[in-house]
């Protein structure tokens, strides 16, 4: 009887480590275990890091922490290497033998010290990421808060992600968002702990980044002449020219800023479709060498599309090897979403080349011109990821698919053995309404709320335990012909990106709405403080719901 009961309260309280954390605790993503002790870590007037290695890496987690608390506290703490903590201090340990993961961390906090555990820098940046959510909001201010008492709640924290792939996507082309903004976005990306970051740089309405063997593609591809401002039926355009792309220096200072915060950028280049900023300045890598086509202005997709020629082919792989030379990332997003076929139906060149290679129709013509790109991307050791629109006409070989018209297409590459990586419309995609569009500045439509982005599960009961490995994660979506400003980007993104961050991180289990709201509700003075722009933020009553939307100030 005795021992039932032992084991009774054994169980509700490990039921508890799985709960809903105590109003002392607000991290997010939530923990896969946290138990909950009594007592704090004070912060001490002069802290030191101390870190177990000299290595680079884990150097630069234990700088990131020293900077934003000294920036917020107004001290800054040393940092030294050795074996032993400091008295009072906060501890980096490597232990190889961790059995977390890459990216899992312990963290131990007792009246006496903080000690964080990890086989890898990347697990003890989160496990830095997890410290900086116990402490009191004001450590997120940018300026030297005081009056704070600067304590930790004492805790053993065991943690790992669920998913190896969490990502946040951003469209530039529609429109373009500043190099700074950029490093702003990845920063909210590390503090959630995702680590994918997929810029969509090229597209119908403008190519965004400098390829020294193409100038045409900036030159004349990065422009367009007007915008369709309003909603779509309106069919309005401004008369601003509007333009922008990222230098190749640019683009490597972003790359190197995202390592730091082990955020990987995946970049995307859209083919065969989406290809009207190319075909501005290379028509001849089109249906015709002499039309005329624009970079263009209005949303949508559109007919003038890539032909599956071998200059076109040249063209890619030059281009491919530039950006793979500027991104060290494993994946290489080529699109291959919304390519109408109907310049390659009325080609004599595209059907004579589907007679000669046997393919029965133009999706299988399709299939061939990402088959020839996969290969160039896997001889370079690289991997390509498309939309799963390439699941049709044939997979090719090695290619991961990003399923966004729903989940069938994930499901259906999950079933073929390939990888799948799950941003389905209903629930990932950032560019919906998420309250009653009347109270709403303008969105493409549709209504995807936080409490919805929440409830997804990248997993369906239907796929084998086999099958379900190859779901490798998930990702939000944000498409910006309606987001002309960076503000109203993270009016957009956040909280919702937030919400998707725990699917990505949480164990299913774990998961309880009432929960996160409560722990989003402290966390959202945390984002005041980082001057997000959230949906319900304090700073939104400076942001005008009428279009245009003007800047907030
Ligand atoms: C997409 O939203 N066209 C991938």
């Amino acid at each position: 009887m005795r021992l039932s009961l032992l084991l009774l309260l054994a169980v509700l309280f490990s039921a508890q480590l799985s709960c809903a954390q105590s109003a002392r605790y607000a991290i997010i993503p939530k923990p896969t275990h946290l138990r909950e002790q009594s007592g704090t870590f004070a912060l001490p007037a002069n802290l030191t890091i101390t870190v177990s290695e000299t290595d680079a890496q884990m150097r630069q987690v234990a700088e990131l922490l020293a900077e934003q608390l000294g920036t917020a506290t107004g001290r800054r703490p040393s940092i030294a290497t050795g074996k032993r903590p400091a008295k009072q201090g906060i501890f980096f340990a490597l232990n190889k033998k961790n059995k977390l993961g890459a990216e899992g961390y312990e963290l131990r906090v007792t009246p006496k010290q903080v000690t964080i555990t990890a086989s890898e820098p990347q697990g003890l940046f989160y496990g830095m990421q997890s410290l900086l959510q116990l402490m009191p909001v004001e450590v997120f201010s940018p300026t030297p808060v005081a009056g704070v008492t600067w304590a930790v709640p004492c805790c053993t924290i065991e943690d790992q992600p669920r998913f190896a792939y969490r990502g946040m996507h951003l469209d530039v082309s529609r429109h373009f968002f500043s190099v700074d903004f950029v490093k702003k976005y990845i920063d909210l990306i590390a503090l959630h702990k995702q680590n994918t970051f997929h810029w969509h740089l090229t597209d119908d309405q403008g190519w965004r980044i400098e390829i020294k063997k193409y100038p045409l593609l900036t030159q004349i591809g990065s422009k367009r002449d007007h915008t369709m401002v309003g909603r779509y039926a309106d069919n309005k355009f401004d008369n601003k020219p509007y333009g922008g792309f990222y230098t190749q220096d640019e683009i490597r200072d972003v790359v190197a800023y995202a390592q730091k915060r082990f955020v990987t950028v995946v970049p995307e280049i859209e083919m065969p479709g989406h290809a009207m900023s190319v075909l501005a300045g290379y028509p001849a890598l089109g249906s015709n060498p002499d039309k005329i086509v624009p970079v263009t202005g209005k949303w949508g997709v559109f007919e003038d599309v890539l032909f599956p020629r071998e200059q076109t082919f040249q063209f890619e792989e030059d281009v491919l090897t530039e950006v793979m030379d500027l991104f060290p990332s494993k994946y290489i997003h080529i699109g291959g979403d919304e390519c109408p076929k109907v310049q390659w139906k009325e080609s004599r060149f595209c059907q004579e080349l589907m007679r000669k290679e046997g393919l029965k129709d133009e999706h299988e013509l399709q299939s061939y011109f990402i088959r020839r790109i996969d290969k160039f991307i896997t001889s370079k050791g690289r991997r390509m990821i498309g939309w799963d629109e390439i699941l049709e006409g044939g997979l090719s070989p090695n290619a991961t698919v990003m399923s966004w018209r729903g989940t069938e297409g994930g499901l259906a590459a999950a079933r073929q053995n390939h990888d799948a990586i799950m941003t389905p419309g209903d629930f990932c995609y950032l560019d919906k309404y998420q309250a009653d569009p009347k109270t709403q500045p303008i969105t493409i439509g549709g209504l995807l709320t936080t409490e919805k982005a929440y409830s997804y599960e990248p997993v369906p009961d239907s796929l084998t335990t086999a099958q379900a490995k190859h779901i490798i994660g998930v990702q939000g979506n944000v498409w910006t012909e309606y987001m002309i400003i960076p503000e109203y980007v993270e009016y957009m993104v956040f909280p919702r990106a937030v919400a998707l961050a725990e699917v990505g991180w949480t164990p299913k289990k774990d998961k309880e709405y009432a929960d996160f709201n409560r722990r989003l509700d402290v966390h959202k003075k945390r984002l005041d403080l980082l001057n997000v722009n959230y949906f319900g933020a304090p700073i939104n009553d400076k942001f005008t719901y009428q279009w245009p939307v003007e800047t907030k100030k």
